[in-house]
């Protein structure tokens, strides 16, 4: 019996027959998975192993591989720091270091009520708003601490969830094979199951 829900697993189905090979639909497969759960759990893997006729370290093998696959459990947020070197130049490090000690905790950890975990990038290529932070992959500008401490508030009170789903969320994947867009009913469902870190939240929106 598959542990992802019956909608992810067939829109995982329909999206798998896109391509000549069903393995070659493992990367978007795993962004399928990972939009219900906020990350790959195990079990995930081997729904997605079972739906292209791979193994599930094969799937594992190719989602650890990847900085946009989570095999770990993640915050609702995950805040991406490009500390390369325009970032760098323009104060990457102090705003990581800012973020560190709003936060109370390092980069590649989750904060305990599992909102925000904090990552360190490499050059997100958006290197004319540097110090460049990105949220769930989506670009939020150049930031400073005062207009960072302005976010995780608005993002802490919930304020930006049509503009920022929860982690995991891509609307281009599911655009990308002609797959529905999120319906409520199904967010809603997601909502109430997703496992990050802490269990923390309401349901995010949709794309
Ligand atoms: S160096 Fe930071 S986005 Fe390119």
């Amino acid at each position: 019996m598959a542990h992802l829900s019956a909608e992810t697993m067939a829109d995982g189905a329909r999206l798998a027959g896109c391509y000549p090979e069903r393995r070659s639909a493992l990367i978007p497969l795993c962004h399928l998975a990972q939009a219900e759960q906020g990350y790959l759990s195990e079990e995930a893997m081997e729904d997605i192993a079972a739906l292209v006729g791979v193994t599930p370290a094969e799937v594992r093998g190719t989602a650890s591989f990847y900085d946009m696959l989570h095999t770990e459990p993640v915050g609702r947020y995950v805040l991406a720091f490009c500390t390369n070197i325009a970032c760098m130049l323009a104060g990457a490090y102090e705003l990581l270091e800012h973020a560190e000690e709003l936060l109370g905790v390092h980069a590649g950890q989750t904060t305990p009520d599992g909102l925000f975990t904090i990552e360190e990038a490499e050059c997100l290529a958006d290197c004319d708003r540097a110090p460049c932070v990105q949220v769930n992959h989506r670009f939020v500008g150049a930031l400073d601490s005062e207009s960072l401490d302005l976010l995780v508030a608005d993002l802490t009170a919930g304020n930006r969830q049509t503009e920022i789903p929860q982690h995991g969320v891509l609307c281009r994947v599911r655009r990308a094979v002609d797959l529905p867009a999120r319906r409520g009913a199904a967010a809603g469902a997601r909502s109430e199951k997703t496992t990050f870190a802490g269990g923390a939240g309401d349901g995010g929106a949709g794309s």
